[in-house]
Protein backbone atom coordinates (compact mmCIF):
# COMPACT_ATOMS: atom_id res chain seq x y z
CA UNK A 1 0.00 0.00 0.00
CA UNK A 2 1.10 3.09 -1.00
CA UNK A 3 -0.08 6.67 0.24
CA UNK A 4 -0.65 9.41 -2.44
CA UNK A 5 -1.83 12.77 -2.23
CA UNK A 6 -4.34 14.57 -5.25
CA UNK A 7 -4.98 18.34 -5.73
CA UNK A 8 -8.91 18.44 -5.12
CA UNK A 9 -11.16 21.21 -5.71
CA UNK A 10 -9.40 24.40 -5.10
CA UNK A 11 -6.83 23.15 -3.90
CA UNK A 12 -7.89 21.15 -1.14
CA UNK A 13 -5.34 18.02 -0.47
CA UNK A 14 -6.90 15.05 -1.07
CA UNK A 15 -4.86 11.64 0.82
CA UNK A 16 -5.24 8.39 -1.00
CA UNK A 17 -3.98 4.83 -0.40
CA UNK A 18 -2.96 2.60 -3.29
CA UNK A 19 -3.09 -0.97 -3.75
CA UNK A 20 -1.32 -2.84 -6.72
CA UNK A 21 0.36 -2.20 -9.36
CA UNK A 22 -0.08 1.38 -11.25
CA UNK A 23 -0.40 -0.31 -14.94
CA UNK A 24 -3.40 -2.39 -14.12
CA UNK A 25 -6.60 -0.38 -14.56
CA UNK A 26 -7.43 1.84 -12.19
CA UNK A 27 -10.39 1.41 -9.48
CA UNK A 28 -11.12 4.32 -7.38
CA UNK A 29 -13.06 3.84 -4.45
CA UNK A 30 -14.65 6.64 -2.21
CA UNK A 31 -16.33 5.97 1.49
CA UNK A 32 -19.36 7.55 2.20
CA UNK A 33 -19.41 10.65 4.42
CA UNK A 34 -18.17 10.04 8.30
CA UNK A 35 -16.06 7.25 6.69
CA UNK A 36 -12.32 7.18 5.92
CA UNK A 37 -10.19 5.75 3.10
CA UNK A 38 -9.80 2.97 5.44
CA UNK A 39 -13.16 1.58 4.69
CA UNK A 40 -12.48 -0.07 1.45
CA UNK A 41 -8.78 -1.13 2.49
CA UNK A 42 -9.88 -4.82 2.33
CA UNK A 43 -11.72 -4.81 -1.13
CA UNK A 44 -9.04 -2.65 -2.43
CA UNK A 45 -6.08 -5.25 -1.69
CA UNK A 46 -9.14 -8.01 -2.91
CA UNK A 47 -8.93 -5.75 -6.32
CA UNK A 48 -5.35 -5.39 -6.04
CA UNK A 49 -4.10 -9.34 -6.42
CA UNK A 50 -7.13 -9.75 -8.95
CA UNK A 51 -4.97 -7.74 -11.31
CA UNK A 52 -6.61 -3.94 -10.68
CA UNK A 53 -4.92 -0.84 -9.00
CA UNK A 54 -7.05 0.51 -6.80
CA UNK A 55 -7.01 4.12 -4.61
CA UNK A 56 -9.10 4.72 -1.69
CA UNK A 57 -9.55 8.55 -1.38
CA UNK A 58 -10.67 10.36 1.51
CA UNK A 59 -13.20 13.01 1.27
CA UNK A 60 -11.86 16.52 2.00
CA UNK A 61 -12.49 16.99 5.52
CA UNK A 62 -12.09 13.34 6.38
CA UNK A 63 -9.38 11.30 7.36
CA UNK A 64 -6.21 12.70 6.60
CA UNK A 65 -7.82 14.55 3.28
CA UNK A 66 -7.39 18.55 3.76
CA UNK A 67 -10.28 21.09 5.38
CA UNK A 68 -12.26 23.49 3.24
CA UNK A 69 -13.13 26.62 4.30
CA UNK A 70 -16.50 28.47 4.40
CA UNK A 71 -18.95 26.59 2.39
CA UNK A 72 -16.16 24.35 0.78
CA UNK A 73 -18.47 21.08 1.52
CA UNK A 74 -20.94 21.77 -0.76
CA UNK A 75 -22.07 19.00 -2.85
CA UNK A 76 -20.23 20.21 -5.92
CA UNK A 77 -16.96 20.68 -4.45
CA UNK A 78 -16.74 16.92 -3.78
CA UNK A 79 -17.66 16.70 -7.21
CA UNK A 80 -14.97 18.60 -8.06
CA UNK A 81 -12.57 16.45 -6.50
CA UNK A 82 -13.63 13.38 -7.58
CA UNK A 83 -13.53 14.79 -11.18
CA UNK A 84 -9.88 16.09 -10.15
CA UNK A 85 -8.91 12.65 -8.95
CA UNK A 86 -9.98 10.97 -12.21
CA UNK A 87 -8.26 13.50 -14.58
CA UNK A 88 -5.08 12.92 -12.54
CA UNK A 89 -5.03 9.08 -13.38
CA UNK A 90 -3.29 7.86 -16.93
CA UNK A 91 -6.44 5.70 -17.65
CA UNK A 92 -10.13 5.96 -17.19
CA UNK A 93 -10.76 4.24 -13.86
CA UNK A 94 -13.54 2.22 -12.44
CA UNK A 95 -15.12 3.74 -9.58
CA UNK A 96 -16.54 2.13 -6.70
CA UNK A 97 -18.51 4.69 -3.98
CA UNK A 98 -20.80 4.03 -0.80
CA UNK A 99 -23.58 6.50 -0.02
CA UNK A 100 -22.86 10.11 -0.57
CA UNK A 101 -19.48 8.45 -2.71
CA UNK A 102 -21.81 7.02 -4.99
CA UNK A 103 -23.99 10.30 -5.50
CA UNK A 104 -21.19 12.38 -6.27
CA UNK A 105 -19.68 9.60 -8.68
CA UNK A 106 -23.30 9.79 -10.44
CA UNK A 107 -22.91 13.53 -10.80
CA UNK A 108 -19.36 13.37 -11.45
CA UNK A 109 -19.88 10.42 -13.95
CA UNK A 110 -23.34 11.97 -15.79
CA UNK A 111 -21.85 15.52 -15.58
CA UNK A 112 -19.31 14.31 -17.91
CA UNK A 113 -19.03 12.12 -20.42
CA UNK A 114 -15.84 9.66 -20.61
CA UNK A 115 -14.73 10.16 -17.20
CA UNK A 116 -14.51 7.16 -15.37
CA UNK A 117 -14.95 3.46 -17.02
CA UNK A 118 -18.21 2.39 -14.82
CA UNK A 119 -19.63 2.45 -11.55
CA UNK A 120 -20.64 0.47 -8.26
CA UNK A 121 -23.07 2.25 -6.64
CA UNK A 122 -22.70 0.89 -3.07
CA UNK A 123 -25.62 1.21 -0.74
CA UNK A 124 -26.82 4.54 -2.38
CA UNK A 125 -30.01 6.19 -3.83
CA UNK A 126 -30.25 9.47 -5.35
CA UNK A 127 -33.65 10.29 -4.22
CA UNK A 128 -33.90 11.66 -0.84
CA UNK A 129 -37.10 11.58 1.75
CA UNK A 130 -36.16 14.89 3.99
CA UNK A 131 -37.29 13.72 7.02
CA UNK A 132 -35.13 10.52 6.45
CA UNK A 133 -32.08 12.98 5.48
CA UNK A 134 -32.18 15.63 8.24
CA UNK A 135 -32.02 12.43 10.78
CA UNK A 136 -29.30 11.31 8.92
CA UNK A 137 -27.65 14.81 8.90
CA UNK A 138 -27.98 15.01 12.29
CA UNK A 139 -26.89 11.99 13.64
CA UNK A 140 -23.51 12.20 11.10
CA UNK A 141 -23.13 15.55 12.89
CA UNK A 142 -23.11 13.76 16.21
CA UNK A 143 -19.50 11.98 15.30
CA UNK A 144 -17.94 15.47 15.14
CA UNK A 145 -17.86 15.49 19.28
CA UNK A 146 -16.06 13.73 21.87
CA UNK A 147 -16.50 9.72 22.74
CA UNK A 148 -15.91 7.96 25.65
CA UNK A 149 -14.97 4.84 24.08
CA UNK A 150 -14.88 3.10 20.57
CA UNK A 151 -18.22 1.22 21.90
CA UNK A 152 -19.97 4.53 22.19
CA UNK A 153 -18.55 5.39 18.65
CA UNK A 154 -19.97 2.36 17.12
CA UNK A 155 -23.34 2.25 18.89
CA UNK A 156 -23.44 6.25 17.52
CA UNK A 157 -23.12 4.61 14.15
CA UNK A 158 -25.38 1.96 14.41
CA UNK A 159 -28.45 4.51 15.72
CA UNK A 160 -28.22 5.69 12.27
CA UNK A 161 -30.01 2.57 10.99
CA UNK A 162 -31.79 1.29 13.65
CA UNK A 163 -33.93 -1.05 11.70
CA UNK A 164 -30.48 -3.14 10.38
CA UNK A 165 -28.12 -5.22 11.32
CA UNK A 166 -25.55 -3.14 13.87
CA UNK A 167 -21.79 -2.96 11.82
CA UNK A 168 -19.49 -5.59 13.01
CA UNK A 169 -15.96 -5.05 10.81
CA UNK A 170 -15.33 -2.26 14.03
CA UNK A 171 -11.67 -0.97 12.76
CA UNK A 172 -12.95 -0.12 8.85
CA UNK A 173 -15.23 2.54 10.80
CA UNK A 174 -12.95 3.75 13.90
CA UNK A 175 -10.37 4.44 11.46
CA UNK A 176 -12.03 7.85 11.09
CA UNK A 177 -11.79 8.58 14.39
CA UNK A 178 -8.30 8.91 17.04
CA UNK A 179 -7.88 8.36 20.48
CA UNK A 180 -6.46 11.19 22.24
CA UNK A 181 -4.04 10.74 25.61
CA UNK A 182 -7.01 11.26 27.57
CA UNK A 183 -8.15 8.10 26.32
CA UNK A 184 -10.95 9.81 24.20
CA UNK A 185 -11.90 9.40 21.04
CA UNK A 186 -12.80 12.16 18.50
CA UNK A 187 -13.47 13.05 14.75
CA UNK A 188 -10.40 12.60 12.97
CA UNK A 189 -11.25 15.50 10.67
CA UNK A 190 -12.97 18.67 10.60
CA UNK A 191 -15.77 19.15 11.96
CA UNK A 192 -17.91 21.22 9.79
CA UNK A 193 -17.50 18.88 7.13
CA UNK A 194 -21.38 17.45 8.21
CA UNK A 195 -22.29 21.19 7.40
CA UNK A 196 -24.26 19.56 4.77
CA UNK A 197 -23.47 18.88 1.25
CA UNK A 198 -27.07 20.43 0.50
CA UNK A 199 -28.32 17.14 -1.30
CA UNK A 200 -31.84 17.99 -0.72
CA UNK A 201 -32.03 20.53 -3.37
CA UNK A 202 -29.40 18.32 -6.10
CA UNK A 203 -32.57 15.94 -7.31
CA UNK A 204 -32.99 17.46 -10.22
CA UNK A 205 -29.42 17.59 -10.86
CA UNK A 206 -29.15 13.50 -9.85
CA UNK A 207 -31.83 12.65 -12.08
CA UNK A 208 -30.35 14.14 -15.11
CA UNK A 209 -26.62 12.84 -14.35
CA UNK A 210 -27.90 9.60 -13.73
CA UNK A 211 -29.84 9.73 -16.83
CA UNK A 212 -26.93 10.39 -18.98
CA UNK A 213 -24.82 7.71 -17.71
CA UNK A 214 -23.69 5.66 -20.79
CA UNK A 215 -21.95 3.21 -18.65
CA UNK A 216 -21.66 -0.11 -16.94
CA UNK A 217 -23.31 0.47 -13.42
CA UNK A 218 -24.40 -1.67 -11.29
CA UNK A 219 -26.04 -0.97 -7.24
CA UNK A 220 -24.66 -3.38 -4.76
CA UNK A 221 -26.82 -3.46 -1.84
CA UNK A 222 -27.41 -4.71 1.75
CA UNK A 223 -30.65 -6.46 1.04
CA UNK A 224 -31.71 -5.21 4.71
CA UNK A 225 -30.45 -1.76 3.66
CA UNK A 226 -33.83 0.36 4.72
CA UNK A 227 -32.92 3.57 2.75
CA UNK A 228 -33.45 1.73 -0.88
CA UNK A 229 -36.50 0.10 -0.99
CA UNK A 230 -37.88 -1.91 -4.39
CA UNK A 231 -39.17 1.25 -5.45
CA UNK A 232 -36.13 3.37 -5.49
CA UNK A 233 -34.43 0.14 -7.28
CA UNK A 234 -36.84 -0.74 -10.20
CA UNK A 235 -36.64 3.35 -10.36
CA UNK A 236 -32.57 3.76 -10.52
CA UNK A 237 -33.30 0.66 -12.96
CA UNK A 238 -35.61 2.91 -15.46
CA UNK A 239 -33.03 5.71 -15.70
CA UNK A 240 -29.78 3.79 -15.99
CA UNK A 241 -30.97 1.12 -18.56
CA UNK A 242 -28.91 -2.02 -18.43
CA UNK A 243 -27.70 -1.26 -14.81
CA UNK A 244 -27.48 -4.54 -12.64
CA UNK A 245 -28.69 -4.74 -9.23
CA UNK A 246 -26.87 -6.97 -6.51
CA UNK A 247 -28.35 -7.98 -3.22
CA UNK A 248 -26.33 -9.21 -0.02
CA UNK A 249 -28.97 -11.06 1.83
CA UNK A 250 -29.20 -10.44 5.80
CA UNK A 251 -26.75 -6.82 5.63
CA UNK A 252 -27.61 -3.46 5.91
CA UNK A 253 -26.00 -0.34 4.96
CA UNK A 254 -22.14 -2.21 5.78
CA UNK A 255 -22.27 -5.12 3.43
CA UNK A 256 -19.18 -4.17 1.72
CA UNK A 257 -17.30 -4.48 5.30
CA UNK A 258 -18.94 -6.66 6.64
CA UNK A 259 -19.51 -8.98 4.76
CA UNK A 260 -16.56 -8.57 2.51
CA UNK A 261 -15.68 -12.05 0.92
CA UNK A 262 -19.27 -11.77 -0.95
CA UNK A 263 -19.12 -8.29 -1.51
CA UNK A 264 -16.03 -8.61 -3.23
CA UNK A 265 -16.79 -11.36 -5.61
CA UNK A 266 -19.87 -9.62 -6.65
CA UNK A 267 -17.78 -6.92 -7.78
CA UNK A 268 -15.20 -8.53 -9.04
CA UNK A 269 -17.43 -10.61 -11.37
CA UNK A 270 -18.76 -7.20 -12.39
CA UNK A 271 -15.44 -5.70 -13.21
CA UNK A 272 -14.29 -9.06 -15.10
CA UNK A 273 -17.98 -8.84 -17.28
CA UNK A 274 -18.03 -5.45 -17.21
CA UNK A 275 -14.74 -3.82 -17.33
CA UNK A 276 -12.76 -6.70 -18.25
CA UNK A 277 -8.82 -5.72 -17.83
CA UNK A 278 -8.25 -7.22 -21.23
CA UNK A 279 -9.92 -8.46 -24.41
CA UNK A 280 -10.74 -11.71 -23.64
CA UNK A 281 -11.39 -13.33 -26.89
CA UNK A 282 -8.30 -14.84 -28.60
CA UNK A 283 -8.17 -15.07 -32.42
CA UNK A 284 -5.00 -17.10 -34.11
CA UNK A 285 -2.73 -14.43 -35.00
CA UNK A 286 -4.08 -11.56 -32.82
CA UNK A 287 -2.33 -10.27 -29.26
CA UNK A 288 -0.26 -13.28 -27.83
CA UNK A 289 -1.06 -11.80 -24.48
CA UNK A 290 -4.24 -12.62 -24.64
CA UNK A 291 -3.72 -16.07 -25.52
CA UNK A 292 -1.37 -16.09 -22.87
CA UNK A 293 -3.92 -14.56 -19.98
CA UNK A 294 -6.44 -17.74 -21.77
CA UNK A 295 -3.77 -20.33 -20.55
CA UNK A 296 -2.97 -18.11 -16.91
CA UNK A 297 -6.02 -19.49 -16.34
CA UNK A 298 -4.85 -23.26 -15.70
CA UNK A 299 -3.82 -23.24 -12.56
CA UNK A 300 -0.10 -25.06 -12.01
CA UNK A 301 2.53 -26.24 -9.40
CA UNK A 302 6.17 -24.32 -10.34
CA UNK A 303 9.36 -25.82 -10.21
CA UNK A 304 12.98 -25.43 -10.50
CA UNK A 305 14.15 -27.42 -13.76
CA UNK A 306 17.99 -28.31 -13.01
CA UNK A 307 20.85 -29.97 -15.32
CA UNK A 308 24.69 -29.38 -15.36
CA UNK A 309 27.08 -28.59 -18.03
CA UNK A 310 30.27 -30.50 -19.58
CA UNK A 311 32.05 -29.56 -16.07
CA UNK A 312 29.30 -30.64 -14.11
CA UNK A 313 28.58 -26.98 -12.65
CA UNK A 314 24.75 -27.04 -12.05
CA UNK A 315 21.95 -24.80 -14.38
CA UNK A 316 18.73 -24.35 -13.83
CA UNK A 317 15.66 -22.39 -14.12
CA UNK A 318 11.89 -21.38 -13.01
CA UNK A 319 9.44 -23.73 -14.69
CA UNK A 320 5.71 -24.16 -14.66
CA UNK A 321 5.24 -26.17 -17.62
CA UNK A 322 6.17 -29.81 -15.89
CA UNK A 323 3.75 -32.06 -16.45
CA UNK A 324 2.90 -35.80 -15.56
CA UNK A 325 3.09 -38.32 -19.04
CA UNK A 326 3.36 -41.94 -18.56
CA UNK A 327 3.62 -44.36 -15.75
CA UNK A 328 5.33 -47.60 -17.66
CA UNK A 329 7.82 -46.40 -18.61
CA UNK A 330 8.04 -44.00 -16.23
CA UNK A 331 7.58 -40.22 -18.16
CA UNK A 332 7.53 -36.46 -17.04
CA UNK A 333 7.84 -33.48 -19.61
CA UNK A 334 8.72 -29.76 -19.45
CA UNK A 335 8.68 -27.44 -22.14
CA UNK A 336 11.95 -24.93 -22.34
CA UNK A 337 11.95 -21.33 -24.42
CA UNK A 338 14.38 -21.73 -27.74
CA UNK A 339 15.73 -18.56 -26.10
CA UNK A 340 16.44 -20.04 -22.78
CA UNK A 341 20.43 -19.63 -21.95
CA UNK A 342 20.85 -23.00 -21.23
CA UNK A 343 18.94 -24.44 -24.05
CA UNK A 344 21.99 -25.98 -25.83
CA UNK A 345 23.44 -27.10 -21.96
CA UNK A 346 20.11 -29.15 -21.22
CA UNK A 347 20.35 -30.82 -24.95
CA UNK A 348 23.57 -31.74 -24.46
CA UNK A 349 23.32 -33.00 -20.78
CA UNK A 350 21.18 -35.61 -21.88
CA UNK A 351 19.18 -35.84 -17.88
CA UNK A 352 17.42 -33.27 -15.99
CA UNK A 353 16.04 -33.03 -12.80
CA UNK A 354 12.36 -31.30 -11.71
CA UNK A 355 12.30 -29.77 -8.43
CA UNK A 356 8.90 -28.97 -7.37
CA UNK A 357 8.50 -26.42 -5.20
CA UNK A 358 6.47 -25.83 -1.28
CA UNK A 359 4.90 -22.52 -0.39
CA UNK A 360 7.98 -21.34 1.18
CA UNK A 361 10.17 -21.48 -1.88
CA UNK A 362 8.81 -18.60 -3.49
CA UNK A 363 12.15 -16.99 -3.26
CA UNK A 364 14.13 -19.58 -4.97
CA UNK A 365 11.42 -19.34 -7.78
CA UNK A 366 11.81 -15.75 -8.26
CA UNK A 367 15.57 -16.24 -8.10
CA UNK A 368 15.53 -19.02 -10.78
CA UNK A 369 13.62 -16.94 -12.97
CA UNK A 370 16.21 -14.05 -12.68
CA UNK A 371 18.88 -13.27 -14.96
CA UNK A 372 21.00 -10.90 -13.15
CA UNK A 373 21.88 -13.31 -9.58
CA UNK A 374 24.26 -16.22 -9.77
CA UNK A 375 21.19 -18.60 -9.27
CA UNK A 376 22.90 -21.63 -6.97
CA UNK A 377 25.14 -18.84 -4.70
CA UNK A 378 23.64 -20.23 -1.09
CA UNK A 379 21.37 -22.56 -2.60
CA UNK A 380 21.58 -25.47 -0.52
CA UNK A 381 21.47 -28.57 -3.41
CA UNK A 382 23.59 -31.58 -4.12
CA UNK A 383 23.72 -34.58 -6.19
CA UNK A 384 21.79 -37.17 -4.68
CA UNK A 385 22.14 -39.91 -7.63
CA UNK A 386 24.92 -41.20 -9.78
CA UNK A 387 24.65 -39.47 -12.75
CA UNK A 388 21.92 -37.45 -11.71
CA UNK A 389 21.08 -33.66 -12.01
CA UNK A 390 21.17 -30.94 -8.80
CA UNK A 391 18.03 -31.55 -6.32
CA UNK A 392 17.16 -28.71 -4.41
CA UNK A 393 16.93 -29.55 -0.68
CA UNK A 394 13.98 -29.68 0.82
CA UNK A 395 11.60 -29.36 -2.72
CA UNK A 396 8.13 -30.84 -1.78
CA UNK A 397 8.99 -33.12 -4.55
CA UNK A 398 12.13 -34.07 -7.01
CA UNK A 399 12.04 -36.26 -9.88
CA UNK A 400 15.74 -37.38 -11.55
CA UNK A 401 15.61 -38.35 -15.03
CA UNK A 402 17.81 -39.11 -18.07
CA UNK A 403 16.38 -37.32 -21.70
CA UNK A 404 14.23 -39.84 -23.27
CA UNK A 405 13.27 -37.26 -26.03
CA UNK A 406 13.10 -33.48 -27.04
CA UNK A 407 10.24 -33.00 -29.35
CA UNK A 408 10.18 -29.09 -31.37
CA UNK A 409 7.15 -27.27 -29.59
CA UNK A 410 7.22 -24.45 -31.88
CA UNK A 411 9.02 -20.94 -29.86
CA UNK A 412 10.08 -24.20 -27.09
CA UNK A 413 11.40 -27.41 -26.78
CA UNK A 414 9.76 -29.89 -25.07
CA UNK A 415 12.23 -32.67 -23.19
CA UNK A 416 10.81 -35.48 -22.24
CA UNK A 417 12.24 -37.61 -19.21
CA UNK A 418 12.87 -40.87 -17.91
CA UNK A 419 12.25 -40.75 -14.05
CA UNK A 420 15.26 -42.41 -12.36
CA UNK A 421 14.76 -41.56 -9.24
CA UNK A 422 11.88 -39.66 -7.04
CA UNK A 423 11.73 -37.99 -3.85
CA UNK A 424 8.66 -36.44 -1.75
CA UNK A 425 8.14 -34.68 0.85
CA UNK A 426 4.36 -35.54 2.20
CA UNK A 427 3.55 -32.73 4.41
CA UNK A 428 4.01 -29.16 3.08
CA UNK A 429 2.29 -27.11 0.63
CA UNK A 430 3.04 -26.10 -2.52
CA UNK A 431 3.67 -23.27 -4.36
CA UNK A 432 0.86 -22.68 -6.94
CA UNK A 433 0.83 -20.28 -10.34
CA UNK A 434 -2.29 -18.65 -11.55
CA UNK A 435 -3.04 -16.03 -13.50
CA UNK A 436 0.61 -14.92 -13.53
CA UNK A 437 1.16 -14.87 -9.54
CA UNK A 438 2.58 -16.89 -6.49
CA UNK A 439 -0.46 -18.56 -4.81
CA UNK A 440 -1.30 -20.91 -2.19
CA UNK A 441 -3.13 -23.79 -1.46
CA UNK A 442 -6.69 -22.04 0.07
CA UNK A 443 -9.21 -24.63 1.71
CA UNK A 444 -12.81 -23.88 1.67
C1 LIG B 1 6.31 -19.15 -12.69
C2 LIG B 1 7.24 -19.21 -13.86
C3 LIG B 1 7.16 -20.25 -14.74
C4 LIG B 1 8.03 -20.34 -15.84
N1 LIG B 1 7.94 -21.39 -16.67
C5 LIG B 1 8.81 -21.52 -17.71
C6 LIG B 1 8.79 -22.68 -18.52
O1 LIG B 1 8.00 -23.59 -18.34
N2 LIG B 1 9.69 -22.76 -19.54
C7 LIG B 1 10.58 -21.75 -19.78
O2 LIG B 1 11.37 -21.88 -20.72
N3 LIG B 1 10.64 -20.63 -18.99
C8 LIG B 1 9.77 -20.52 -17.96
N4 LIG B 1 9.83 -19.41 -17.15
C9 LIG B 1 10.75 -18.32 -17.47
C10 LIG B 1 12.16 -18.63 -17.04
O3 LIG B 1 12.26 -19.03 -15.70
C11 LIG B 1 13.00 -17.32 -17.19
O4 LIG B 1 12.80 -16.81 -18.50
C12 LIG B 1 14.46 -17.53 -16.97
O5 LIG B 1 15.08 -16.26 -16.86
C13 LIG B 1 15.10 -18.30 -18.08
O6 LIG B 1 16.47 -18.40 -17.75
P1 LIG B 1 17.58 -18.94 -18.75
O7 LIG B 1 17.47 -18.13 -20.01
O8 LIG B 1 18.84 -18.72 -17.97
O9 LIG B 1 17.26 -20.38 -18.97
C14 LIG B 1 8.98 -19.32 -16.05
C15 LIG B 1 9.06 -18.27 -15.15
C16 LIG B 1 8.20 -18.21 -14.07
C17 LIG B 1 8.32 -17.06 -13.09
Amino acid sequence: METLYFSGFGNVRLAADAFGAPDDPAVVMIPSAGQSRAYWHGSAAALARAGRYAICVDLRGHGDSGHAGEGGYRFDAHVGDLRAVLAALPSRAFVVASGMGAIIAIAAAGEVPELCAGLALVDATIWFDRDVTERLQAALARRGGVFESAEAIMQTIAALHPGEPAPVATERLLASFAQGDDGKYRWRGDPKAFDGAGLLEEEARLNAAAAKLNLPVTLIRGALNETISEATIRRLQAVIPGSEIAEIEGAGHYAATDREEEFNAILLDFLERRAPRRPLTYIGGSEPRVLRDALGCFGTGVTVVTSADATGEPLGLTANSFTSVSLDPPLILFSLAKSSANLAAFQQAGRFAVNVLHIGQQPLANRFARRDVARFDDVDWAYRAEGGSPILAGSLASFDCTTYAAHDGGDHVIFIGEVKHAWFEPHRDPLLYFRGKYRRLHFA
